[in-house]
């Protein structure tokens, strides 16, 4: 039986990374996201988004393509080195990584571009790790093991059948974690003071057994959190040269390209993906390596490495290994692709977006007997960066009769906002639309004492459809600012109704 390219690409986006892409009954990931879905109006992209019909569509062409190279005798091997060089080619020009000082290495997904890492930095140093892991709840939910070397699923890339917990390399039995937590037991935000002197004393303690330091530089968790500060990174940088490296976990994608120049010309290690802000289908990881990280020989740990990447990923020549991960190939293509639509966006329009996010989301929810709305507390940047300095991640906590929701109900609000619900009562024409309407937001997120929070993000998705829309007219800016608060105002009033009585929905 051959399966048509719409049931092909459907199986291959649920494969080729771990259990969160196992389909559900209604062919979701673990996340709730479907294949494709054009009716929904999505702020979700801190989590990851379900992609567009256009999306999707663009997908299917590749698999066609895919099949027309693979009947014509070229390899899925040959086709994933070629892809891959594209992408790297791509990205090289979209974004500061122009000289061949850096490899840019494909993961299956952030988390697993953790353990990738250290993976390769155990090979390239032979060396005891001592992973310093920033706001541990506020990365992904496998980092803690996936940053110690450690499977964190029950099935790997390459299919493999694993235990979680288990050390996914001999080499790596010897890696421990340290975590730094970024809020109190209440969820509110340490002092970033507090934070610094915490990772400092992790890096003192570990360096005096003589191990080397991974410290994670978080460059936007899950809730917008930025921690340690620059000056702790660079004054332990100065102390400890030899000692320590740095990890930007910028899996959000909402970082700015000077930022990321920065943390390159200082040596660090960038990790991102294309699947949250910029809106790819979920899973997919890249690594912007140091050349002078990357080990000469992979020997040592060649089969945990192959549990998550082939020699196409790591960009090794000369060195063939691992199984060809189709899932993960045309997950790249599509995040590409929208990663070149949103730099195509005129800055001027991106900025205008983003700022008008900024500003009209706490306008809009504005009712603290509704919501508890949580602002960034430290701005990290100041000035020009444009994503970096702008305020992309809403934690907002719904709030009934002036108490949080418990994770059940905040997992039956995000449900419902997914459907289009008819009334309980007689409703405003406003409502009624408004209860028609499909929003996607991101995973709820653990603050601590049983509370949870939603995310109202906006993501490259966002701002390009908006372009799209709206860029044939007079002010294409203005236009498309109207129909982001019309979205947001849709949103909140969805939000109260639903508050209002969630039981009868
Ligand atoms: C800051 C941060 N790092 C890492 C991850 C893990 O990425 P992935 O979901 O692709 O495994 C996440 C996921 O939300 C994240 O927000």
């Amino acid at each position: 039986m051959t399966l048509s390219p719409q049931e092909e690409l459907l199986h291959l986006l649920h494969s080729g990374a771990d259990d969160r892409t196992a389909p559900d009954i209604l062919l979701r990931n673990r996340y709730g996201r479907a294949a494709f879905d054009d009716g929904l109006i999505r702020f979700g992209s801190c989590t990851s988004s379900t992609p567009s019909e256009a999306q999707w569509r663009f997908g299917v062409d590749r698999l066609v393509e895919l099949r027309d190279r693979t009947l014509r005798g070229e390899s899925l091997q040959s086709i994933e080195h070629e892809v891959y060089e594209r992408i790297r080619a791509r990205l090289r020009a979209l974004m500061p990584i122009a000289d061949e000082s850096h490899r840019l290495v494909f993961t299956p997904s952030g988390t697993d571009a953790e353990t990738v890492f250290v993976l390769l930095l155990r090979a390239r140093c032979g060396r005891e790790i001592t992973n310093i892991l920033v706001a541990p709840r506020e990365v992904g939910a496998g980092s803690l093991q996936a940053a110690g070397g450690r499977y964190f699923s029950h099935h790997t890339a390459d299919g493999r059948s694993v235990n979680p917990g288990d050390p996914v390399s001999p080499a790596l039995a010897e890696v421990e974690v340290r975590s730094v937590e970024v809020r109190d037991e209440e969820g509110n935000p340490l002092d970033i003071a507090a934070i610094d002197q915490r990772v400092k004393d992790c890096v003192d303690e570990a360096t005096g057994r003589g191990r080397l330091c991974i410290i994670h530089l978080v460059a936007h968790g899950k809730t917008g959190v930025h921690a340690p500060s620059l000056a702790c990174v660079e004054e332990l940088g100065a102390r400890f040269p030899q000692d320590l490296v740095v990890l930007v976990d910028a899996a959000q994608g909402r970082f700015s390209r000077t930022g990321m120049q920065r943390a390159l010309n200082a040596g660090e290690v960038f990790m991102t993906t294309g699947s949250k802000f910029f809106g790819g289908p979920s899973f997919s990881g890249l690594l912007v390596l140091p050349r002078t990280l990357f080990p000469d020989s992979l020997e040592t740990v060649a089969d945990g490495l192959a549990a998550y990447c082939n020699s196409r990923h790591l960009g090794v020549d000369g060195s063939d290994f691992g199984v060809p991960n189709p899932g993960l190939l045309i997950r790249w293509w599509i995040a590409l692709h929208s990663i070149e639509r949103y730099y195509a966006v005129p800055g001027d329009f991106r900025y205008a977006l983003l700022r008008h996010f900024e500003t009209t989301v706490p306008a809009i929810f504005s009712d603290r007997k509704r919501f508890a709305i949580r602002t960034k507390s430290v701005p990290p940047y100041e000035g020009t960066r444009l994503l970096e300095s702008k305020q992309t991640v809403f934690t907002v906590t719904p709030l009934r009769d002036g108490h949080p929701l418990r994770e059940a109900e905040v997992h039956r609000l995000l449900d419902r906002l997914g459907r289009s619900l008819p009334h309980a009562g007689s409703p405003s024409l406003e409502e009624y639309t408004a209860l028609q309407c499909r929003f996607e937001l991101g995973q709820p997120v653990p603050l601590g004492h049983g509370r949870h929070a939603v995310r109202i993000a906006i993501g490259g998705e966002n701002i390009s459809q908006l372009y799209d829309a709206s860029h044939h007219a007079a002010d294409s800016a203005a236009a498309a600012m109207q129909t982001l608060s019309r979205q947001l105002e849709a949103l909140c009033r969805k939000l109260n109704l639903l508050l209002e009585n969630l039981d009868a929905y």
